[in-house]
C-alpha cells in the first residue's frame, strides 16, 4: 500500500518522507488497536453465547493489577512517544532554514499570487530551483485560503489580516500541484495551479526573462514616498516619528514596556493597527492605513524595510 502511494503521490521534498513515516506509523497503530478490540469482541461473542453451557464461566475477577498496570502503560508510553515523534517533526516543518529563499503569496478569490523578491510576479503558478529550501510568507485578502502541496506534503491556512509561513525544500524537479484546501467559495475547486521545479540553472534562465525592472525593495522605496511616509519618517519632518533606517530584525522597546522584534508581521501591524504596538518615546500619531494600502504595497514596504528601508537622508 506504502509503495502504491508513492507512485501516486510521489514524495518530492525533503520532509515528505518523515511525514509520511509518522502518518503511516499512526495509521497501523490505529488499525492494530481497533483490530484488536473487534477481533476480542466478536470471539467473546461467539464463544460465551447463552445456548453454549460447555464453557467456564468463572466469577467475575475484580482485581488483576498487573493487567492493569500494563493495558493503561503500554498504550500510554506508545502514544506519548508518538506524540514527541510528532512534536520534533512539527518544529522541523514549521522552522525554515535561514538561507530559504522567500516569496510572498497573497491568496484572493480565486487565485494565488505569487512574487519573488527579485520583483518578478506569478498568478496560479510558481518557478522553484529544486534542492534548494522556499521560505513562503502568506495572507490573504478576503476570506481564509489553504496553500496546499501533496507530493510535498504541506498545507497550511493563508489567513486575512496576518501572514502566515510554511517552508519546503523540492528534492525532485517536475511540475507539482498546488491546491486550495479551505473551502472560500463558488470557485474553491478551481483555485489551483502549478509548482514548477526546475534544474538550478534553467530556473536562473527562468529569473533572468520578463519583469524584472524593479525589485521588490525598490518598489516599496517608491511607495513610501507615495504614501508620504517621509512626512513623518523624514529629514525635513515636523513631526517626531521613528527612524526607519536598518530597522527591519530590530528590538523595538514598546511604550508599554514590552519589546517586540521588528518583523514581517509587527511592520504590516504597524502600518494597518498603528495604535496597537506604539514605540516608546513616541506619541501615537501614525494614521492607519486601512483600506487605502493593498496586500502588495504592504509586501513591498517591508521588502524596502528589508533591505534597509530609508537612508539616514531619506529618513530623519
Ligand atoms: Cu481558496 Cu479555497
Amino acid at each position: 500500500m506504502y509503495s502504491a502511494l508513492r507512485v501516486l503521490l510521489p514524495e518530492s521534498s525533503k520532509n515528505a518522507y518523515s511525514y509520511d513515516v509518522l502518518f503511516f506509523s499512526m495509521l497501523a497503530l490505529s488499525a492494530i488497536v481497533v483490530l484488536g478490540v473487534f477481533a476480542v469482541g466478536t470471539i467473546f461473542c461467539i464463544r460465551y453465547r447463552r445456548s453454549r453451557t460447555d464453557v467456564s464461566r468463572t466469577p467475575r475477577v475484580s482485581r488483576n493489577p498487573v493487567l492493569e498496570f500494563s493495558w493503561t502503560l503500554i498504550p500510554f508510553a506508545l502514544f506519548l512517544g508518538i506524540y514527541f515523534w510528532g512534536a520534533d517533526l512539527y518544529g522541523k516543518l514549521y522552522t525554515p532554514p535561514a538561507d530559504a529563499q522567500e516569496v510572498h503569496v497573497v491568496a484572493k478569490q480565486w487565485m494565488w499570487k505569487l512574487q519573488h523578491p527579485n520583483g518578478k510576479r506569478e498568478i496560479n503558478q510558481l518557478h522553484i530551483p529544486v534542492g534548494k529550501p522556499v521560505l513562503l510568507t502568506m495572507t490573504s485578502e478576503d476570506v481564509i485560503h489553504s496553500f496546499f502541496v501533496p507530493e510535498f506534503r504541506i498545507k497550511r491556512d493563508v489567513v486575512p489580516g496576518r501572514y502566515t509561513q510554511i517552508w519546503f525544500q523540492p528534492t525532485a524537479t517536475g511540475v507539482y500541484h498546488l491546491e486550495c484546501a479551505e473551502y472560500c467559495g463558488t470557485s474553491h475547486a478551481r483555485m489551483r495551479g502549478k509548482i514548477i521545479v526546475m534544474q538550478p540553472d534553467q530556473y536562473a534562465d527562468w529569473m533572468r526573462q520578463g519583469e524584472t525592472r524593479n525589485t521588490l525593495a525598490q518598489r516599496g522605496r517608491k511607495r513610501f514616498h507615495e504614501f508620504g511616509c517621509t512626512g513623518c519618517h523624514g529629514p525635513k519632518a515636523t513631526v517626531h516619528a521613528p527612524s526607519l533606517h536598518n530597522l527591519y530584525g530590530k528590538a523595538v522597546p514598546l511604550a508599554d514596556g514590552s519589546v517586540v522584534t521588528a518583523d514581517d508581521a509587527y511592520i504590516r501591524d504597524s502600518i494597518l493597527l498603528p495604535r496597537k504596538q506604539i514605540a516608546a518615546g513616541y506619541p501615537p500619531i501614525m494614521p492607519s492605513f486601512a483600506g487605502q494600502i493593498s496586500e502588495q504595497a504592504i509586501i513591498e514596504l517591508i521588502a524596502f524595510l528589508k533591505a534597509g528601508g530609508p537612508t539616514p537622508e531619506e529618513s530623519q
